[in-house]
């Protein structure tokens, strides 16, 4: 199946749930007020790949990114790193809680995959 349908209301607020699309895990991160403010206070000129948090969500409480790092392919850990999001214990790599890169050797921040919002708290990926 092309598509995946996933309930949002069970995921509270700072949890990161885990789903499989297409063979990979995405990560669905319900961002917190916190999390969020930290996400847009970071310096674009300090990013190796330079991206607005705005330019990764359509609603800045979710974070939906594909689960596989950027750098050889492992999947990346929730809730660790330096920078408050992701670390892949692979090589160590360290993402933010915008899935961008700020640390370690992948090249480039998680990717976001294409999803829309459903009525009642639903997501599609894909
Ligand atoms: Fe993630 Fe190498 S695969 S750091």
């Amino acid at each position: 199946l092309a598509s995946l349908e996933v309930d949002l209301s069970s995921i509270e607020p700072g949890n990161t749930v885990t789903v499989k699309w297409r063979g990979k895990p995405v990560f669905i991160r319900r961002r917190t007020a916190e999390d969020i403010n930290a996400a847009n206070a970071v310096d674009l000129a300090s990013l190796r790949d330079p991206q607005e948090d705005a330019a990764r969500v359509k609603d800045p409480e979710w974070l939906i990114v594909v689960g596989v790092c950027t750098h050889l392919g492992c999947i990346p850990l929730p809730n660790a790193g330096d920078f408050g999001g992701w670390f892949c214990p692979c090589h160590g790599s360290h993402y933010d809680i915008s899935g961008r890169i700020r640390k370690g050797p992948a090249p480039y921040n998680l990717e976001v995959p294409t999803y829309s919002f459903l009525d009642q708290g639903k997501l599609l990926v894909g």
